[in-house]
């Protein structure tokens, strides 16, 4: 028996990073897994987690849609009711982090981010409730960022997190009664290619990085995947309105 037999799950930008972590923890305690890609150029990526998935014995489909669309998503979502009748938890990890400085930073640049990493969760957060009110329940996990509240980085990204901690609580708020949790999930330095761009960008060194995690190194996409699980899980079910942090403790500073 697994934690999450016969749920299913959209993990967005699933196909990759974080977000192929996430799938694969929950795909491990026997959630169906939706793996959301944004376009094309990433169609082998989330097909090649669904082969793997399925070699495993799992449930699981590729579906593309951009976030930011608003018709894709619906479309989306309404392709996942009508082929599994039901959508149980939506993990929105699509982010976008262009690492520009406050000097750099122009009105295209803080539209693209705003657009995913906020507007892209209210599009899915919109479509998904349709469907997990009419069930009552659900269960909403956003991935935001330590940079939302230690305001390391750049102002689009950090300012697109932190409203995103406020639109988790609001939900919790509003939701609870339909049987609906909402939480995020705040997560430190990971070892994925948003932060390998970081590193390129900032001069800063993996060691250097590493320097200011207590715990003594970055850790790997898992520690999301196994933070998600325990959200998507029966064993957080009092838990709403929250923001976990995995950071190493790097925070704590
Ligand atoms: N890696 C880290 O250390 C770290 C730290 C804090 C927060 N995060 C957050 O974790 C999440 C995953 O990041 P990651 O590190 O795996 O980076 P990543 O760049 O590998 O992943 C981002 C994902 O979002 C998808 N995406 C981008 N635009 C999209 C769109 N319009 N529609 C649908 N999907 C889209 C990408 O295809 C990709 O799958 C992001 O929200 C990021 O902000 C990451």
């Amino acid at each position: 028996m697994g934690k999450l037999d016969g749920r299913v799950a959209l993990v967005t930008g699933g196909q990759r990073g974080l977000g192929a972590a996430i799938v694969r923890e929950l795909a491990a305690e026997g959630a169906i897994s939706v793996v959301n890609y944004p376009w094309p150029l990433e169609a082998e990526a989330a097909e090649g987690l669904v082969r793997e998935l399925k070699a495993a014995g799992r449930e699981a489909v590729a579906m593309q849609a951009d976030v930011t669309k608003t018709d894709e998503v619906a479309a989306l979502v309404a392709g996942i009711r009508d082929r599994f009748g039901r959508l149980d938890i939506l993990v929105n990890n699509a982010g976008l982090n262009p690492l520009k400085t406050w000097e750099e930073l122009d009105r295209e640049t803080w539209d693209a981010t705003i657009s995913v990493n906020l507007t892209g969760v209210f599009n899915c957060c919109k479509a998904a409730l349709d469907v997990m009110t009419a069930q009552n329940k659900g269960n909403i996990i956003n991935i935001a960022s330590v940079a939302a509240f230690i305001g390391r980085g750049n102002a689009d990204y950090i300012a697109s997190k932190a409203a995103l901690l406020g639109l988790t609580r609001s939900l919790a708020r509003q939701y609870g009664k339909y049987g609906i949790r909402s939480n995020a999930i705040s997560p430190g330095f990971h070892n994925t290619e948003m932060t390998q761009r970081a590193r390129q960008t900032s001069a800063e060194t993996a060691d250097e990085f590493i320097k200011m995690v207590p715990l003594g190194f970055l850790a790997e996409a898992d520690s999301i995947g196994k933070a998600a699980l325990f959200l998507a899980s029966d064993d957080s079910f009092y838990i709403t309105g929250h923001n976990l942090v995995v950071d190493g403790g790097l925070t704590l500073r």
